[in-house]
């Protein structure tokens, strides 16, 4: 936008709380069994010495695939398969398990099987999805350990898909399961879910529609878009627009995009059979009786030829259940109508179509039916850029083929990071850019370590330098989506090396000096070998005799290989471990901390003890004064701690124009002592942060203070050591 002058911040941006809407917020009513998962005690029957890598190896891969591929035609009389055939059912059920992930911060998509959970198991999008997962049971029962659902999901889109004689590009598991619903993603502020009574046919105005980072979906309880246009505007173009966007969040081109709407809608159905009134509770809400089973149809049967999902009735194609070319060319070679469903969903019609293009009914092969297209699949015709990419997909099967097949692996893969993270005998082969490549890097001696440690600490930098530079190397990694991180070194790369949180200047000094002292050690590794022999010279010029350990092993990443585009989006645009905050928002500075020692995957005392530490090691941003409360800046000492809850300390806004800056005055002298921010002083305010600030300020803990300092210094440098050690789950 345009800068009005005066106010320093966003003003289209609305405050808002770092979750927003949560569980306990949309279902007030369910059970608190976080009570029981307090105090450390975990939600996790499979207990911590269960390793879900080793598992998977020990898996029959070929008699589960061969299961699944048999459960596709075993129609089941609870939930009978329309054609015969659960394929396209099973692929909506994949797609709709990756599609929630969001390339802003990482989260949401396949990697946990957060499907089973609120709120995605009840989101209105997923409608009818609790049906799927309860089919798989059985063979989830059969394999047990040795598959996650979060895989199994998966992997039964990729057996859908194969199954229809569609193609596929590999499988890679690994996608370690969780016992309880993510409580660090935003969803979103919206009060109402659509489809929820009162939001229904709602036609929302523009600007509640514009989407909010970082969330890849339109509306809360949608994977993307409405499928009837935003707002319920029969609108493609709009339509196109968002689609774009979301997408775009998603990580997917315009050309993945396509090919992804055109191949999924090659199969299947929508489902609006009659009057959507009649459909009950999501699962989230339903009786207990249902015992987990939400959205019950007291419309006729209320399943097969009766069932209401999305309220669209009709297939795409007149051949749902094999891969072809139909959907390009029914999209484009017929003109199409607005028409109403049973369900009173707005979708459109070829006009005149000939029965031979018209769809088997799904329950009565002896019915033709005319086929369908939603709003979201008009706009891959009517938008210009779409449409192009249409007709070439049109022109040139092999290419939709290999598209779709590509944009497929990526969406469902995404979020598993490296590749070394990838278990099972489908893994392709070929390197992809956005698995962010990093060549295999070599085991440094013990002696070019020792003798790097000591050239370094002598090359002219000061700790802060030192630190700040390995931190702002590792300190990208995302437990999220295992993205970014130490190896590779890609702090030396575009887009990373010119970010303002790196001061670009000053980062391009260290890394030549580094550079130049490294001798066999890959930059990877040196840059974090820097940072950890000058917090060492810190804790033994405090007077800790400690060592810092250091794993060495990394390679260097290349900048061909290396997806600049999608790097960008990594931008930390705060980071409270350095200070640092490049523009005010939407949320509370000290929220945007929370959220990064969360990707980081920091407890709260890890938190604490990090910021404490890097603080008086000098590693601020800019090395601007704020919250050095120490007088030996340089010596990783408790000082932090023991000044900011110094009663003899006041503190008071900076001026009143914005509350992000404070000075500490003596009480008695009105001595300016210390300058902070929010980051710093959230831990003397907030109680939690305090008793653990407390901890670390007393008399006696000095050396533990070190030591955990040390502990979650290493955690943070070797977040994305995937390729020396098999992790935990939810690691
Ligand atoms: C079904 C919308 C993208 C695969 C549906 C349904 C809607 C819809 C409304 C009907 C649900 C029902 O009533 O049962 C959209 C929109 C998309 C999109 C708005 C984004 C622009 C995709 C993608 C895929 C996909 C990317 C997979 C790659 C499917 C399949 C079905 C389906 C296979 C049929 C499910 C069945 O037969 O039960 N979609 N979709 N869709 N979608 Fe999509």
């Amino acid at each position: 936008g345009e800068m009005t002058g005066g106010c320093p911040f966003n003003d289209n941006v609305k405050p808002r709380t770092l979750l927003g809407r949560t569980n306990r917020d949309w279902w007030p009513d369910s059970l608190p069994l976080e009570i029981l998962h307090y105090g450390g005690l975990s939600p996790d029957p499979m207990g911590s010495d269960f390793v879900y890598s080793e598992a998977f190896r020990q898996l029959d891969y070929a008699a589960l695939k061969a299961d699944i591929l048999a459960l596709m035609t075993d129609s089941k009389p609870w939930w009978p398969a329309d054609y015969g055939h659960y394929g396209p059912f099973f692929i909506r059920m994949a797609w709709h398990a990756a599609g929630t992930y969001r390339t802003a911060d990482g989260r949401g998509g396949a990697n946990s099987g957060q499907q089973r959970f609120e709120p995605l198991n009840s989101w209105p999008d997923n409608g009818n999805l609790d049906k799927a997962r309860r089919l798989l049971w059985p063979i989830k029962q059969k394999y047990g350990k040795h598959i996650s659902w979060a895989d199994l999901f998966i992997l039964t889109g990729n057996v859908a898909i194969e199954s229809m004689g569609g193609p596929v590009f590999g499988f890679g598991g690994g996608r370690a399961d969780v016992f309880e619903a993510e409580r660090d993603v935003y969803w979103g502020s919206e009060e109402t879910m659509v489809g929820h009574a009162d939001n229904k046919t709602r036609i929302l105005p523009e600007e509640e529609l514009d989407l909010e980072t970082p969330l890849a979906a339109i509306q809360m309880g949608l994977i993307y878009v409405n499928p009837e246009g935003r707002g319920g505007n029969m609108d493609p173009l709009q339509s196109a627009h968002d689609i774009k966007v979301t997408f775009e969040r998603m990580a997917m081109n315009p050309e993945e995009t396509v090919a992804l709407t055109a191949g999924g809608h090659t199969f299947g159905k929508a489902h609006g059979a009659g009057d959507a009134s009649l459909v009950d509770k999501s699962p989230g809400e339903a009786e207990i009786h249902l015992q987990g089973l939400g959205w019950t149809s007291k419309f006729e049967t209320g399943n097969g030829a009766h069932t209401i999902t999305s309220g669209i009735e009709g297939a795409w194609v007149n051949t749902p259940t094999e891969w072809s070319e139909n959907y390009f060319r029914l999209l484009l070679d017929y003109d199409y109508e607005i028409v109403e469903s049973p369900a009173g969903a707005r979708q459109w019609q070829p006009i005149n179509q000939r029965e031979e293009d018209m769809a088997p009914d799904a329950h009565d092969p002896s019915r033709k039916v005319p086929t369908m297209m939603t709003t979201a699949d008009m706009a891959m015709k009517m938008d210009p850029e779409f449409r192009a990419i249409s007709e070439r997909f049109r022109n040139d099967h092999e290419a939709f083929k290999d598209a779709f097949a590509r944009a497929w692996f990526k969406l469902t893969h995404r979020d598993m990071g490296p590749k070394v993270r990838y278990l099972g005998p489908e893994v392709p082969e070929e390197d992809l850019i956005w698995q962010d490549p990093v060549p295999a890097g070599t085991m440094p001696s013990d002696a070019d370590v020792a003798a790097f440690r000591q050239a370094i600490l002598g090359a002219g930098f000061t700790v802060g330098q030192l630190v700040r530079t390995a931190w702002a190397s590792a300190s990208t990694y995302r437990r999220s989506d295992h993205r970014g991180g130490a190896n590779g070194a890609r702090i030396r790369l575009e887009p990373q090396r010119g970010w303002a949180v790196n001061e670009p200047e000053e980062l391009s000094q260290v890394l030549a000096g580094i550079d130049a002292v490294r001798g066999s050690l890959s930059m990877a590794d040196a840059i974090v070998l820097a940072g950890t022999a000058a917090v060492e010279k810190a804790a033994r010029d405090a007077g800790f005799a400690v060592d810092v350990p250091f794993k060495g092993g990394r390679g260097d990443a290349t900048q061909d290989w290396t997806d600049a585009e999608s790097f960008a989006v990594m931008e930390p645009l705060a980071d409270g471990f350095r200070n640092y905050l490049k523009t005010r928002q939407s949320v509370k500075t000290e929220e945007l901390l929370l959220d990064r020692a969360s990707l980081l995957g920091l407890s709260g005392p890890e938190m604490t003890v990090l910021v404490g530490g890097l603080r008086v090691l000098g590693a601020n941003h800019g090395d601007k004064p704020e919250g050095v409360f120490t007088t030996r800046k340089g010596q990783l000492t408790n000082d932090f701690f023991v000044n900011l809850l110094d009663m003899d300390t006041m503190w008071e806004l900076v001026d009143s124009t914005s509350d992000e800056e404070f000075i500490g005055y003596d009480r008695g002298g009105r001595q300016e002592k210390w300058r902070a921010t929010r980051t710093d002083l959230i831990f003397g305010s907030n109680s939690q942060l305090r008793a653990t600030a407390e901890v670390y300020a007393e008399r006696g803990n000095e050396e533990k203070f070190v030591r955990d300092f040390i502990k979650a210094w290493c955690k943070v440098m070797d977040a994305d050591r995937f390729d020396v050690e098999s992790r935990p789950v939810g690691d």
